[in-house]
């Protein structure tokens, strides 16, 4: 993008019959961010875990932060218009649509779910949780890894022919064995003979 911006676009239909126009051209500074969202789920919901307490709620197991529903909610809507949250959980969108000013509606099966989620609400909205906004701050950047540095260098188990079908299931709970020594060790223990002894038979022709 960076170096179509500096060579300049011209706007043109693409073979695909999109209609690519100048704005295409427009340098927005990377207004629009990669297709992955990291937030940390490490904000303070504090004010909500003590409402639970006092109350006696059970606090949301599955909380989003509040960055994750602010972000659809700006890029999509603007202020005044009216956001829906069918699965609210704890109602951290209806929380960000306060604080950005949207007129929303959030529902949520369970009652006391939805009794606990007051708790986002009898504080000013100014006052929750708020994403981080600092470009400046390093911390506030994430880099990815390339997919080859994932590799542990453990070549793995051939293929099956079969794709895999006559492959006997795991056990529940059974470690993931790390090499091929402790693969054959946790296959005798289920009664066939380890790896290795099976790979020496097979070398010795026996
Ligand atoms: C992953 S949680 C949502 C968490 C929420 N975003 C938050 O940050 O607190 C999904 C919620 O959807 C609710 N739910 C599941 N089925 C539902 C239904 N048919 N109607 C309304 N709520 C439902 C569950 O009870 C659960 O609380």
């Amino acid at each position: 993008m960076r170096e179509l911006l500096a060579k300049g676009y011209r706007a043109k239909k693409r073979p695909s019959g999109h209609d690519i126009s100048d704005k295409f051209g427009i340098d927005n500074g990377a207004a629009i961010p990669p297709n992955l969202i990291a937030i940390p789920n490490t904000e303070s919901n504090s004010f909500y875990l003590r409402y639970c307490e006092e109350k006696g709620f059970k606090p949301h197991p599955a909380r989003y932060p509040a960055g994750l529903p602010e972000y659809f909610i700006r890029m999509l809507t603007e202020p005044g218009d009216f956001v829906i949250d069918p699965f609210a959980g704890s109602c951290v969108t209806g929380e960000v649509c306060e604080r950005t000013g949207r007129r929303w509606t959030c529902v949520e099966l369970l009652r006391d779910y939805c009794e606990a989620a007051l708790g986002r609400f009898v504080r000013d909205p100014e006052e929750t949780a708020r994403p981080v906004v600092d470009p400046a701050n390093p911390s506030n950047y994430y880099r990815l890894p390339h997919p080859g540095i994932l590799w542990n260098g453990d070549p793995g188990e051939p293929l099956p022919s079969d794709g895999g079908k006559s492959r006997r299931p795991k056990r529940a709970g059974a470690d993931i064995p790390k090499s091929r020594e402790e693969r054959g060790v946790s296959i005798h223990r289920d009664g066939t003979p380890p790896l290795s002894a099976a790979s020496s038979a097979d070398e010795r022709g026996t």
